[in-house]
């Protein structure tokens, strides 16, 4: 399997926190080591040099504890960017900033008219643009999704609420496969993966639970969270290098690998 170098836009957790509940995985009263994450967080992005890909960083902004998952700051396809909008008031100032840094990094823009939060709820799978929703980014974003990056776009409709982003219940392993946790989504949308990748990797309720399916690929090797033994098997079994890192304290805001990482796609020729 051949790897393709990327390249990623992060963002350092320097304010990172767990300040509002605005999923099942947040609980402000628990303890965060802040510090912890800031280390598990360079561990990660140090992974990502090591595998051969560019890291670009984002500005942290004060007061937006959220920010460290990328992810959610756009959807960056053959050079075009679409901005996002978020469902919750605590994360909206975050969109202005990821749209700024697009738009100095060159990037065609475009901004949402409905809900949508980016690479949270949107990847590429081949030629297909898979696009989530049922808790954040909103049904109607989809069509503007086909129209501005003219990828046929297919609904997948989230169930659970612990896998609340597309990223939390499926990874894109390469053009032609995927794995993911069927329970996470709608009969008809598992109907749908089961047409689409014959040939997915299907992940446990276990592997999901440590966010195991968070994870980034670059089409042979994968970033995952360590706690997901199960899931790693099975991926090294299909002929898959895995890599576990260790992200507990981002995972108490219900983040992990993939979260953090935002895939900026500049073109065909550097899908
Ligand atoms: N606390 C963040 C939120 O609920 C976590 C975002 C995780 N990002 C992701 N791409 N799944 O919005």
């Amino acid at each position: 399997m051949d790897a393709t170098s990327q390249r990623l836009l992060m963002c350092r957790p320097t304010y990172f926190a767990v300040d509002y509940a605005i999923n099942p995985w947040m609980d402000p009263s628990a303890p965060v080591d802040a510090a912890l994450a800031v280390r598990q967080w360079e561990q990660l992005r140090q992974t990502y040099l090591d595998l051969g890909h560019t890291v670009e960083e984002i500005t942290p902004v004060p007061g937006l504890p959220d920010m460290v998952f990328a992810a959610n700051g756009g959807t960056v396809i053959d050079g075009k960017a679409m901005a996002v909008q978020f469902r919750d008031p605590q994360r909206a100032d975050e969109a202005p900033a990821f749209r700024a840094w697009f738009e100095a990094a060159g990037f065609e823009m475009y901004d949402p008219k409905h809900v949508n939060e980016g690479e949270g709820d949107v990847l590429l799978a081949g030629d297909h643009l898979l696009a989530g929703t049922g808790f954040r980014t909103a049904h109607a974003s989809h069509a503007q999704l086909q129209e501005v990056f003219g990828y046929p776009v297919i609904t997948m409709q989230l169930v659970d609420p612990r896998f609340y982003h597309l990223d939390t219940a499926l990874t894109v392993l390469d053009e032609r496969t995927v794995a993911y946790l069927p329970e996470a989504f709608s009969p008809g949308s598992q109907a749908v993966l089961r047409r689409l990748f014959p040939d997915a990797v299907h992940a446990t309720m276990a592997d999901a639970e440590v966010l195991g399916l968070n994870a980034v690929s670059d089409g042979r090797h994968v970033v995952l969270p360590a706690q997901a033994t199960d899931l790693a098997g099975k991926l090294r079994d299909r002929g898959y290098e895995t890599i576990g890192v260790d992200l507990s304290e981002l995972r108490k805001a219900g983040g992990g690998p993939k979260c953090c990482t935002l895939r900026l796609r500049q073109g065909k020729a550097s899908k």
